[in-house]
């Protein structure tokens, strides 16, 4: 997410599954105005308490809900969503993006992380029970967004580094969707 957006210009921004808000204070303490939405209760307080202590209170807008829905009415410059995966079955995980690209503004920028793979190390994928990961491109088809009124600024796999839990080197592969909405143009009529 920081490599990602360290260069979009600063403005308003509504982050979905935010969890404890890591990357939601990122972007305030980079002069958005962030709404940062989470089902989690206990996430919430958590991040509320990061804002707080760093003093971006004034900044940051924690929210308890489901999805976009759950934030206040209105588009944002950038909507994201961060490793936005559940082990529920029937998580609603593209009807969730969908809503979430609703409401990017015109110009703004539809951020979406994800695992593209399971990671090398866990067992189960695959198996019906666990969680679907897609490559970037196929939950960009699955989006089905209209063609005429998005960019594709990013749409890769990014591998990361990391340390397995049994201390031994690992490459994670992250998926990005980074997704420009174009600004809607002006008709100019003739007086
Ligand atoms: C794997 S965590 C990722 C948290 C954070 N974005 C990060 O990158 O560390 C997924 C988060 O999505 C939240 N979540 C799941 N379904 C949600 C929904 N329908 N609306 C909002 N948040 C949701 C979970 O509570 C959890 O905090």
């Amino acid at each position: 997410m920081a490599d990602v957006t360290a260069d979009l210009e600063a403005g308003t921004a509504l982050e979905i599954g935010c969890g404890e808000g890591a990357d939601a204070v990122w972007l305030a303490e980079r002069g958005w105005r962030v709404t940062a939405v989470d089902l989690s209760p206990t996430a919430i307080r958590r991040a509320r308490a990061v804002a707080a202590e760093r003093g971006l209170s004034d900044r940051l807008s924690f929210v308890v809900g489901s999805g976009a829905d759950a934030a206040p009415p209105g588009t944002f410059d950038l909507v994201s969503a961060s490793f936005l995966h559940s082990w529920d079955e029937d998580f609603p995980r593209i009807p969730l993006l969908r809503a979430a690209a609703d409401r990017v503004a015109g110009g703004g920028h539809l951020l979406v992380v994800s695992h593209a793979a399971a990671p090398p190390w866990s067992t189960g994928h695959g198996d019906g029970h666990t969680p679907r990961l897609l490559p970037p491109e196929e939950e960009l088809r699955l989006l089905a967004l209209d063609p005429d009124a998005w960019e594709h600024v990013l749409v890769e796999t990014r591998r990361r580094e990391v340390t397995d839990p049994d201390g031994r080197p690992a490459t994670l592969e992250d998926g990005i969707l980074l997704l420009r909405r174009r600004p809607e143009r002006t008709q100019i009529t003739d007086a």
